[in-house]
């Protein structure tokens, strides 16, 4: 028996990058749950962003923005980014976090997160209470250290990526692997 609940955006699990705007001289950044990939030629992601984030103010100035993925072990880190605003706080020198610079875009890349995309906006959508943004993956980096033994694939074992549950308004770890995407449900209807 299914219960309603009403209109909802509740989407579970999210991912909880830091998406960062700006320059190296100047940049902000804040916690974003309300992200995913929206196209692979050319890749693509959209990010969703309230009107008062200074995160947006910076990324509107230059076109471009970074997404940076986070270690489990630094929800504390995130959550200040998420709780707090660039437009009264530095919040680089308030964390200790840094900033390095991008190969390809002006928005730098938070060296602390060990997997990170460089970005160019190309569409911006209002949608009521949020702006979407669309923007096109133009390069990505990740640490040694969280890549598979060939050294081309992250391996997200080693990332262990921080996931963020709306509702309950809590961070979590991944579980543990399931099975082989695009195999395992090779198997069913075979037989009839
Ligand atoms: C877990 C979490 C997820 C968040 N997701 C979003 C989001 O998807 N979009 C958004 O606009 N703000 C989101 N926020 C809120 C911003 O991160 C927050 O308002 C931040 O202080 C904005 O900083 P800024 O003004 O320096 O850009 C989230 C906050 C947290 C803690």
């Amino acid at each position: 028996m299914k219960k309603r609940l009403g209109p909802s955006d509740r989407l579970y699990p999210m991912p909880v990058p830091l998406v960062c705007g700006g320059t190296i001289e100047h940049a902000d950044a804040c916690a974003v749950a309300w992200i995913g990939i929206c196209a692979t030629d050319p890749p693509r992601i959209a990010i969703a962003m309230r009107e008062s984030r200074y995160t947006l103010e910076l990324i509107r100035a230059n076109g471009t923005l970074t997404v940076n993925t986070p270690s489990a072990a630094d929800a504390a880190v995130v959550d200040y980014f998420g709780i707090t605003s660039g437009r009264t706080t530095d919040k680089f020198a308030a964390s200790g976090w840094t900033l390095e610079p991008s190969a390809v875009v002006e928005a730098p890349r938070i060296a602390e997160c060990p997997y990170q995309m460089e970005c160019r906006v190309t569409h911006e959508i209002p949608l009521g209470s949020h702006v979407l943004l669309v923007a096109e993956v133009v390069e990505s980096h990740a640490e040694e250290s969280v890549l598979d033994q060939a050294g081309t694939k992250v391996d997200v074992a080693a990332l262990d990526p921080l996931v963020y549950i709306a509702g309950s308004r809590e961070y979590r770890r991944l579980g543990e692997k399931v099975a082989d995407a695009y195999t395992i449900g090779k198997g069913i209807g075979r037989n009839q």
